[in-house]
């Protein structure tokens, strides 16, 4: 049994099939038909919806998500809101409001994904007006074809100028229902069974271990980003799912003088601000990384274990010298990230083991990272090439030069000869013109849909250029 809040009502739900979608659910079973189907891959945002989780104090944060890519078993525990629940009778939420006083729909399909995205923006600032930054990010994963962006900009800047939804609406008062939405449901028993397939939903770690001992070939779920194309696009069933959702230890985020370590289930949108203060370039990826509501749910742990190798933090975690701690029913063991990708799609995990953490050393005063993405458009878009280095300086030399590139293999993969063409020499923009040359020792990319190969390697080697630049710049270089 799984038990959510749909727009103020918790619901309890036992008979489902474990591959359903939270989209699935509201077209078919809920009859919540604002949530539209248009790409079913997470582009379009059509099929946006808000969830949120009650924290210690009881207070609940909704953020948009796709509904076609996350699994409805997801929502156990959690509050949901479609704009069927925005409005409070005849009085429209602020966000349509705006929208229909700055006439920002036409046809109207992307209009409830747009309300929706604009009311987590609202909810979400506090009261403060959103900037133009705050707003392209809120509508970063929502497509509208035929209004076009300026009217629904307008209304976006607008929203705080009505008046605020009165607390008694019936979601936005941070409903308490009739049970403990953190009470745990018993042992490691599967959750939901149907027609022989099961999800499971542990608790804590030790139920997640027993349930991946008993099933090692299990499908371990965390946001669901990749995981979810292959049911809404490949219509794939999955005979043992596990969600990771309520394994509150695998979210967290802890650091010391060395380290931050990254729990496997930290999504993009939690990692910013830990991201911010120790390693700015990588935060700055973050918002090149899918859309808003992508980076809601989608974790680092699942960038990781997926072993692709156009993952965009794999490449960044190698140049970081990060490690991974995988973990199952026989203990604990730590591996370099390197060692991590064994081949294309191929990782260490064995069976029955899930991936715990990512442990990355913090830079010292010596080191610089810079991260640069190369893609067609600037959200929602995989690399063509992604670089990633980390350069440290011994005064006015390079002491060691870590550079990882994805999008350039079969697997995220350093740099190894630009890196030793360029450890020793100084640190002036004219080594790392000359290192560039061994960029195509080090790589042969393949030519696909995103770029040709001829095309990835010369990407790579200006990157190293403005590596060079940056770095240079970093220590004060001329
Ligand atoms: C529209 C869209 C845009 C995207 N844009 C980008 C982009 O710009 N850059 C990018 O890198 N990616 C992008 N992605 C891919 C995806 O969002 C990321 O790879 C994301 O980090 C996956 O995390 P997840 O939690 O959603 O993983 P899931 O889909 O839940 O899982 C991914 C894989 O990892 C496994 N897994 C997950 N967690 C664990 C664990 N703890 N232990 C063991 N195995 C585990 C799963 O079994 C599965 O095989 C995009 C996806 C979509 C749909
Ligand atoms: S239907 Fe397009 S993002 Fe979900
Ligand atoms: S109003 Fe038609 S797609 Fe946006």
């Amino acid at each position: 049994m799984i038990r959510f809040c749909l727009n103020g009502e918790w619901i309890e739900e036992t008979n489902f099939d474990p591959s359903w979608t939270i989209l699935a659910y509201m077209r078919t079973k809920a009859m919540q038909l604002s949530v539209k189907e248009g790409c079913a891959g997470g582009d379009c945002g059509a099929c946006s919806v808000l969830i949120g989780e009650a924290n210690s104090q009881g207070a609940v944060q909704y953020l948009a998500v796709n509904a076609c890519i996350a699994l409805l078993g997801s929502l156990d525990g959690k509050y949901i809101i479609t704009v069927e629940g925005l409005s409070d009778g005849e009085q429209l939420h602020p966000a349509q409001q705006a929208l229909v006083d700055h006439h920002g729909s036409q046809c109207g399909f992307c209009t409830p994904g747009i309300v929706t995205s604009l009311a987590a923006l609202y909810h979400n600032q506090g009261g403060n007006s959103p900037s133009d930054h705050d707003i392209h990010d809120a509508l970063s994963g929502n497509l509208c074809r035929c209004t076009g962006y300026r009217p629904i900009i307008e209304a976006a800047k607008a929203m705080n100028n009505y008046p605020a939804p009165h607390a008694g609406a019936p979601v936005l008062s941070n409903v308490v229902g009739h049970f403990d939405p953190s009470a745990p449901i018993e042992g490691g028993e599967a959750v939901v069974e149907h027609q022989g397939r099961k999800l499971f939903i542990p608790q804590d770690e030790q139920q997640l271990a027993s349930i991946l001992a008993q099933y090692p070939r299990a499908t371990i779920w965390a946001g669901g980003t990749d995981l979810g194309l292959e049911i809404s696009q490949q219509f794939k069933q999955f005979d043992v799912l596990v969600s990771l959702h309520k394994v509150a230890s695998l979210t967290e985020v802890s650091e010391n003088n060395e380290h931050v370590r990254f729990g496997a289930m930290v999504t993009y949108h939690q990692s910013h601000s830990v991201l911010q203060q120790h390693f700015p370039s990588f935060a700055q990826l973050l918002e090149r990384i899918g859309s808003r509501q992508i980076r809601n749910l989608g974790t680092l742990g699942g960038n990781v274990a997926n072993g692709s190798p156009i993952g965009d933090t794999p490449p960044v975690f190698f140049a970081l010298n990060a490690r991974v701690e995988i973990a199952s029913s026989r203990g604990v063991r730590e591996v370099a990230i390197e060692d991590f990708f064994k081949g294309y799609k191929q990782t260490d995990l064995q069976a029955g083991e899930y991936l715990k953490s990512i442990i990355v050393p913090k830079l010292t005063a010596q080191q610089s990272l810079h991260v640069f993405k190369v893609s067609k458009r600037k959200e929602d878009d995989i690399s063509a090439v992604l670089m990633a280095a980390r350069i440290e300086r011994d005064g006015n030399t390079i002491k060691e030069a870590r550079i990882a590139c994805g999008g350039m293999a079969a697997t995220p993969l350093r740099a190894r000869h630009t890196e030793a063409a360029l450890n020793g020499q100084p640190l002036q923009l004219a080594s790392f013109e000359k290192a560039c040359k061994q960029i195509k020792k080090d790589y042969s990319p393949i030519t696909d849909v995103r770029a040709s190969d001829a095309y990835r390697l010369t990407v790579a080697a200006n990157l190293v250029i403005k590596t060079g630049l940056a770095s240079c710049d970093k220590a004060g270089v001329k």
